[in-house]
């Protein structure tokens, strides 16, 4: 079992002096509402990037609400009032849906128009194990949730990154060790049964997010590029489209309880990696750059397939050659 790092020994920063900027996409449920609430906690003004306005501002409430609760208790436990000092950051809603490239530029569009900078970037959000179905862009959609689209808005919104010398942060899964020998993110396994190749497609996207990620590291040394996995978290709703199947289900529910006991981690431990990528001190362009995490925020090293360069780097010629086929230069 990893040792708990302790979130509260990040930074914490003052919203009006320091102005720290983050957005988080799918940070209304899961891990991402944790990653959000704690970005929040030390200050910064967090979007939320989602596609429903009433998940996403029921969210916005509760987490205000979650994070009053604790600097209350955090006050009374340690009986001191140095704590009063700390400040909160701000929440707000972008509305971004992944599904549609149109969406996310005019998210990015949005975006550019409200900030200045951006310090921290955090590609969340994500499908799993769902059943073949092309978007309006005509992409495998868990290719264009998971990837594609975090692809496009983080290109949008990087010259913001690099004015604040920032972060980006794109969650990716151990789940993308199951593609064993490279095939270019357009093979969509049509064909294929559907139960089994619903799991290779999702690993076929979290694969071109490590791969792109050490692109941009490289293209890009001035700021931090990093992807994770963030731990197994089996109470989060990436879940529920496996569990919720007729007769199945329930067999899928019973082995992912299993998993979870033996294995998991609860949603805000989930968010471990993530924060620590985000705010920790220690890490640094020079010697991070590309990296990759594992649960609890430790190094760790990504399948030989999502590793080698030649792979990255034809994937991003893939990528940019598709967006750009659909009118979106990058
Ligand atoms: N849970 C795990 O064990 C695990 C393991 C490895 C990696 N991960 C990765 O961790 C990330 C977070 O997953 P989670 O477990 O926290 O799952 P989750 O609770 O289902 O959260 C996923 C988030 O993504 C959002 N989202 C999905 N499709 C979207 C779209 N088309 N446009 C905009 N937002 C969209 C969801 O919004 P809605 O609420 O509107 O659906 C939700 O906010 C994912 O990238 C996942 O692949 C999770």
């Amino acid at each position: 079992m990893w040792e708990e790092f302790d979130v509260t020994t990040l930074p914490y920063y003052d919203p009006e002096l320091d102005n720290k900027v983050a957005l988080v996409t799918g940070g209304n449920s899961g891990i991402g509402y944790y990653t959000v609430l704690h970005l929040y906690l030390h200050g910064f003004k967090v979007y939320l990037g989602g596609r429903n306005s009433s998940r996403v501002n029921h969210a916005i409430k509760d987490i205000k609400k979650e994070a009053k609760a604790r600097l209350r208790k955090d006050i009374e436990d340690k009986h001191s009032n140095s704590l009063i000092t700390r400040k909160t950051g701000k929440l707000e809603y972008l509305h971004i849906d992944l599904t549609d490239l149109s969406s996310v530029e005019k998210a990015a569009t949005k975006f550019l128009a409200q900030e200045d900078h951006l310090d921290v970037l955090i590609n969340n959000a994500g499908v799993m194990a769902i059943p073949y179905e092309l978007t309006k862009d005509n992409f495998e959609i868990q290719m264009q949730t998971n990837y594609i689209s975090h692809f496009l808005l983080t290109m949008r919104v990087l010259p913001l990154v690099k004015v604040s010398k920032g972060r980006v942060i794109t969650v990716s899964s151990v789940g993308h060790h199951l593609i064993l020998v490279n095939c270019k993110p357009g093979s969509q396994f049509n064909y294929w049964p559907s139960m089994f190749f619903m799991w290779c497609r999702y690993a076929l996207a979290k694969t071109a997010s490590i791969q792109f990620t050490k692109m941009l590291a490289i293209k890009n040394p001035d700021i931090l590029c990093m992807s994770l996995h963030p731990g197994l978290v089996m109470n989060t709703n990436l879940f529920s489209y496996c569990t919720r199947l007729p007769f199945v289900g329930m067999f899928f529910w019973i082995l992912f309880q299993f998993v979870g006991y033996l294995f998991g981690v609860s949603n805000e431990q989930g968010a471990i990696s993530t924060l620590k990528c985000a705010l920790s001190s220690e890490l640094s362009p020079e010697y991070d750059n590309g990296a990759y995490f594992t649960t609890g925020g430790y190094p760790s090293k990504p399948s030989h397939v999502a590793n080698s360069l030649d792979n990255a780097a034809s994937t991003w010629i893939w990528t940019v050659h598709e967006l750009r086929d659909r009118g979106h230069e990058v």
